[in-house]
């Protein structure tokens, strides 16, 4: 007799797991063909929309310097995306294993989602050498991929798909509420996006598939643990972000036209990585789809614990 499960049969999880595929040969692109089409980023554009970049609150910024700053988050916001998908992809490939043998629409849904996140990697890469063509020497990208997977790879696989879940969810937020809309940006850098968000919408929906099987396999003890490694990894994403951000406002400061009192200096430093933590945290911790799961399967105890670690990250201006 099969134990009772709160989550689907495996016949309608079958059905689940064929959407995405389904969707996916209908949308899929091609890195030259499709994005890139012969063009260069247009450097007398914006790159990342007010919406994510929140530049507009540093209001003593000339036009020229809001837009190389625009440049500059736009430029860490793509490679933070050809970082992350190393760990993902890897875990993926991972969690194929599981599906090797059974259901072959499951696996055929994973290996299709590998296979978007290593084009991803190769189409963030060259957005970064393009970019870098097109601007001042002397920025940095530092977290490096390897290094960053094998330490996230560390941890449960339960916080791992929490992170992944809460990453492709806030793409799809970004690219729908501030970069479809904005006209003050670079064409080929929206185009990026827009492709970038086309997939991502559908491993969302691998992860929401994956997240409660994973969820399913744990001990209440093993899962509180799991909910402290969330805790980490999304408390290591902020010491990334610390990193980068300081890194990025001292770039802009050596390349910008306008020279910016001590005051000044400190609000562009908060500035950044007010945004920085708005894009690659808190946007996605508040999505009610992440929430809901998240809330689904953990205690009220763990909900607060949760809440409590994020508190400091959000801030009061997010
Ligand atoms: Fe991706
Ligand atoms: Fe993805």
């Amino acid at each position: 007799m099969q134990t009772e499960s709160k989550h689907p049969t495996a016949a309608s999880e079958d059905r689940r797991y064929a959407k995405p595929i389904e969707n996916s040969r209908r949308i899929r692109w091609d890195i030259d063909k499709d994005v890139f089409r012969g063009r260069q980023f247009d450097f007398t554009g914006n790159f990342l929309p007010d919406g994510l970049s929140l530049i507009s609150r540093l209001g003593f910024l000339a036009t020229g310097d809001a837009r190389l700053l625009s440049q500059i988050q736009g430029r860490t916001y793509a490679n933070v995306f050809g970082l992350v998908e190393r760990f993902i992809n890897a875990k993926v490939l991972e969690l194929s294993r599981e599906h090797w043998l059974g259901d072959q629409t499951a696996l055929e849904a994973l290996v299709g989602f590998s296979q978007d996140e290593l084009k991803h990697q190769e189409l963030f890469r060259r957005v970064e050498q393009m970019i870098a063509a097109g601007m001042p020497p002397g920025y940095v990208f530092h977290p490096k991929p390897d290094e960053v997977a094998m330490a996230v790879l560390g941890k449960s696989t339960w916080s791992v798909l929490a992170l992944t879940l809460h990453i492709e969810l806030f793409t799809q937020v970004h690219y729908l509420e501030s970069i479809k809309s904005d006209d003050s940006l670079s064409p080929l850098f929206k185009d990026v996006f827009l492709y970038h968000w086309k997939d991502e919408s559908q491993h969302a929906l691998i992860d929401e598939l994956e997240w409660p099987r994973a969820d399913e396999k744990l001990t209440p003890e093993e899962r509180d643990r799991a909910v402290d490694d969330f805790i980490g990894l999304v408390g290591a994403v902020d010491g990334l972000l610390q990193m980068q951000a300081a890194s990025d406002v001292a770039y802009f400061r050596s390349v910008a036209k306008g020279r910016y009192d001590g005051k000044q200096i400190e609000e562009l430093g908060q500035g950044v990585l007010r945004a920085y933590r708005w894009q690659h945290i808190v946007s996605g911790a508040q999505h009610p789809r992440f929430l809901k799961m998240l809330f689904g399967m953990i205690t009220p105890a763990q909900v607060d614990r949760v809440t409590r670690a994020l508190a400091p990250i959000a801030g009061p201006a997010a």
